[in-house]
Parts: C-alpha cells; sequence; structure tokens
C-alpha cells in the first residue's frame, strides 16, 4: 500500500462519518495531527525556510486559490472554496489542526517531503541532552537518534527511494475525476533531476553554497526517478475507469517509461539487476481499464526493485548515463542562494 492510501484508511477510522460525507473522500498526503508547520523547522533551518519561500511550493499557498484557471477546475469540481475541503488540499497544500479542525496552513512545505514533524522534530536535533553538542555526542548515540527519528516518521536525504516517492505522488496526478471532468492538467514532464536541482534546491545544511548534488547522487535520483516514474505510472493506470484524457495520458507514460528503462538498462551494462527486476515486474500486467489487481501488482514489484536499488548502489557504477543526466540549464526554476 501506498503511504497515502494507508494513511488514508487510518484516517477514515479517526474521523469515520466527517470524512465519509466529503463529496469526494479526500486524500491528504500528511496525517495534519502531526505537522508543526514551516515556522517550527524555521526555528534552526532558516537558510532553507528562506530557499523555499521562494518557490513554487510555498507561493502556491497565496496564488492558487486566486487564478482563473483555479477557478475554471474548482467551477468543473463542484467546488465552492478550494480551502476548504476540496480535492486541492492533497496536493497544493499543507494542512494542520486550528481549533480542532484540519486546515490548510501553509503551501507544499517541509513535511510534505521530509514527513510530518512533530514525532522526529526535538528527537532529531537532539545530540544526547541539554549541554550535548554534534562533537560530544557518542557514535551510539548518534545512530539511535536518527534510527528514533526515522521511527518517528522522519524522511532523511538519505532515504532517497521515500523522499522522492513523495514527489511522484503528487506530480504525477492521479485522480481521473480531477483531470477527466475538472480539466486539471494530467501531470507533467517531471524528472527527479532538473526538478529537484533548480528552485526546490536547498543544500544549505551541512554546506552554505546551496551546491548541486554530486554526480552520484544525481546518477541515483535519475535512475530511482525513473523506476519511480514507472511505479506511479502503474498506479495512475490502476485507477482508471473510463477511456478518456487520464487513462490515455497515464497509459502513455508508463509505456514509455518501460521503453526508457529498457534503455537505461543497456546504457548502465546491466550493472543494476534492479532494473531488470523492476522491468520484468512491469510486464505482467495490461495496460488497460478497469485491471487494478494486476496492476496494483506490478507497481509493488517495482516498488520492492527500486527500494533494492537504493540500498544496494551509490551511483559510482554508473557512470554510463551520463549523457542522459539533464544540464543545468535544464534544472527546473532559478537556485536560491541564500
Ligand atoms: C531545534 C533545532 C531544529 C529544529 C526545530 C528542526 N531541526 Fe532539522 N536538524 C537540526 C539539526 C541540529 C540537524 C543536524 C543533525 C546532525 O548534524 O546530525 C538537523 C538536520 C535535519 C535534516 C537532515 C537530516 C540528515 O539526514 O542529515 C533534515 C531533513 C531536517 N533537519 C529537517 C527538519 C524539518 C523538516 C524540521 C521541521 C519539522 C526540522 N528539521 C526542525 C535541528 C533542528
Ligand atoms: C494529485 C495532486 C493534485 C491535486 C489533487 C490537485 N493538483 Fe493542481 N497541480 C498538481 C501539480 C503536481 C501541479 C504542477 C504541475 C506541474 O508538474 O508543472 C499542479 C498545477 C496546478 C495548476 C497550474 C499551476 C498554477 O498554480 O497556476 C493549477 C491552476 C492547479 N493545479 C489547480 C488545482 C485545483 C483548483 C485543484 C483542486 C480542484 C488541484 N489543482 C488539485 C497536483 C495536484
Ligand atoms: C519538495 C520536497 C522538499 C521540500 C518542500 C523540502 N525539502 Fe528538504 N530536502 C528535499 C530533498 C530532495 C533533499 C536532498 C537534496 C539533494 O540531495 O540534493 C532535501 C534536503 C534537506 C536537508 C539537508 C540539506 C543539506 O545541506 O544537505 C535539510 C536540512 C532539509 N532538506 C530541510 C528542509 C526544511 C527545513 C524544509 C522546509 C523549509 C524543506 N527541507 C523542504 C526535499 C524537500
Ligand atoms: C504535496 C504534493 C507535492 C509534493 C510532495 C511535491 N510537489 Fe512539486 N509541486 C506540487 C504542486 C501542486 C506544484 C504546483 C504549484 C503551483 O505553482 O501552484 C508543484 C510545483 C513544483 C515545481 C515548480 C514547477 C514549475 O512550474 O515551475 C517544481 C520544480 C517541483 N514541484 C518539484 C518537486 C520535487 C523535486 C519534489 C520532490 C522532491 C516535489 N516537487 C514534491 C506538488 C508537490
Amino acid at each position: 500500500m501506498t503511504r497515502i492510501t494507508r494513511f488514508c484508511s487510518s484516517l477514515l477510522v479517526i474521523m469515520g462519518f466527517a470524512v465519509m460525507t466529503a463529496a469526494n473522500a479526500q486524500e491528504l498526503h500528511i496525517d495534519p495531527q502531526k505537522v508543526t508547520g514551516p515556522d517550527a523547522c524555521g526555528e534552526c533551518h532558516e537558510s532553507s525556510v528562506k530557499a523555499w519561500k521562494e518557490s513554487h511550493h510555498a507561493k502556491t499557498f497565496h496564488e492558487l486559490p486566486r487564478s482563473d484557471e483555479s477557478r475554471e477546475i474548482a467551477k468543473k469540481m463542484g467546488i465552492k472554496r478550494i480551502k476548504a475541503e476540496s480535492d486541492c488540499l492533497s496536493c497544493h497544500f499543507t494542512s494542520a489542526i486550528k481549533e480542532g479542525k484540519s486546515k490548510p496552513i501553509a503551501g507544499i512545505s517541509c513535511e510534505s517531503c521530509h514527513g510530518a514533524g512533530e514525532g522526529y522534530i526535538k528527537v532529531h536535533s537532539d545530540f544526547g541532552g541539554k549541554d550535548a553538542t554534534k562533537e560530544t555526542e557518542t557514535p551510539e548515540h548518534r545512530v539511535q537518534r536518527w534510527a528514533d527519528a526515522e521511527a518517528a516518521g522522519m524522511i532523511r536525504p538519505s532515504n532517497l527511494y521515500a523522499l522522492a516517492e513523495n514527489c511522484y505522488q503528487c506530480h504525477m496526478v492521479p485522480n481521473e475525476e480531477l483531470v477527466n471532468k475538472g480539466g486539471h492538467a494530467a501531470g507533467s514532464k517531471f524528472e527527479l533531476v532538473a526538478w529537484s536541482q533548480g528552485e526546490v534546491r536547498h543544500n544549505v545544511w551541512y554546506t552554505k553554497e546551496n551546491d548541486v548534488a554530486d554526480i552520484n547522487r544525481q546518477r541515483m535520483m535519475f535512475l530511482i526517478g525513473q523506476m519511480l516514474e514507472l511505479e506511479y505510472s502503474l498506479r495512475g493506470v490502476s485507477k482508471a475507469t473510463a477511456k478518456a484524457t487520464y487513462a490515455v495520458s497515464m497509459a502513455k507514460r508508463a509505456a514509455r517509461a518501460k521503453k526508457r528503462l529498457a534503455k537505461i538498462d543497456e546504457l548502465t551494462g546491466g550493472a543494476a539487476p534492479e532494473i531488470k527486476q523492476a522491468l520484468e515486474a512491469a510486464s505482467g500486467a495490461k495496460l488497460s481499464l478497469n485491471n487494478e489487481a494486476a496492476l496494483v501488482a506490478a507497481a509493488e514489484g517495482v516498488q520492492e526493485a527500486a527500494i533494492a536499488f537504493a540500498a544496494n548502489h551509490d551511483g559510482s557504477a554508473f557512470a554510463g548515463i551520463d549523457k542522459a543526466l539533464p544540464a543545468p540549464e535544464k534544472y527546473k526554476g532559478k537556485v536560491i542562494q541564500p
């Protein structure tokens, strides 16, 4: 199960009636009960917040409800207020509990990608008591600290699969009604390196210069991104019920992702058996309507391969794909130097 669906079923249990009566069962990306908001992160990560504030992810909070294009989509969907209960909340906003109710408090924010903060915000920054520093922390404490932070829901940059999975859950736009009835764009030409190394980049904590990801990391991002593209397009097709824009564009995307991965398998000279494994898993399901069980099983096979791939490699063996990596002028948006 994906994180969204897993969370949704627990939300349904907690909120029961209220959610069930909403016109479209609403899928929030993260649990509003555990969201602290970007200001809480900014107490320590001031420069990350500064960079983020300039991105589309932050600005959508104010801009989306005002745009004509949004109003047009909302009207077709029968939504009166975009920031009230609507399908838009799951991808354009971060919600938290205010006065007992779940309300949007920001655009796509720190916690949309790193996980809801309540459980890990103290844990991940505590080096072992009040007077402890990074320098005095014992190695055992450090290992335990990160294990505890991850157990509490933190998604760290080292967990590239989980971090990148967030992007695809939103950017694939897996919502048939929104696309077919609302006329929302059916996803875009998302590619992980180009889309993470422009305006989204905030490598400003461990170093100050907001450097681009190093070459091995770019290779890993690129390859994990291609596997996620296949996984999430299969998941997308699995939800298709009508032969219309949504189904057609998702199926095309999945077919293209398969071709691209086959090409990548050649370029890497078979150095990653997990890529073949993903392709084999994907070949098990026909890209057709009302084929949910087989397509979800195929997506889960691809996911398993992608997670294994992320764990087993560091990028150094994949110089073969360097030609395929996007050049800096392809990076999406302007890099912010804090
Ligand atoms: C009290 C200060 C403080 C707050 C508040 C805080 N952080 Fe951190 N954060 C730290 C420190 C300190 C580190 C570095 C730990 C180290 O070097 O081992 C860190 C590291 C990180 C990292 C890098 C982790 C890694 O694997 O290297 C991420 C991501 C992160 N924080 C996200 C967040 C998010 C998201 C929030 C808000 C929900 C947040 N932080 C709030 C102090 C804080
Ligand atoms: C499943 C995720 C998802 C949902 C739900 C969603 N969007 Fe989007 N939307 C996106 C993504 C991702 C983009 C950026 C497209 C891209 O990749 O360039 C976007 C872009 C847009 C844009 C164009 C950019 C802009 O801000 O002007 C508009 C308008 C928009 N969405 C309106 C809406 C409205 C209105 C709703 C609710 C009815 C909604 N969206 C629900 C994912 C979603
Ligand atoms: C769109 C998803 C996304 C959002 C939003 C986001 N991050 Fe990140 N964050 C990432 C990714 C991806 C990386 C790893 C980037 C890389 O390796 O090039 C990262 C890396 C980091 C790091 C390590 C930076 C370093 O110097 O190596 C910290 C700390 C961090 N994020 C904190 C935050 C905080 C605080 C916010 C909110 C202001 C935030 N992030 C918002 C995706 C996101
Ligand atoms: C919670 C949903 C969500 C997540 C997670 C998410 N995005 Fe987005 N992203 C959006 C939406 C919605 C927009 C459009 C915002 C707008 O302009 O209204 C967007 C816009 C962007 C843009 C600007 C596009 C443009 O038109 O210039 C970039 C770049 C981007 N995202 C990259 C990423 C990357 C990389 C990740 C993962 C590390 C990521 N996003 C994770 C929802 C998300």
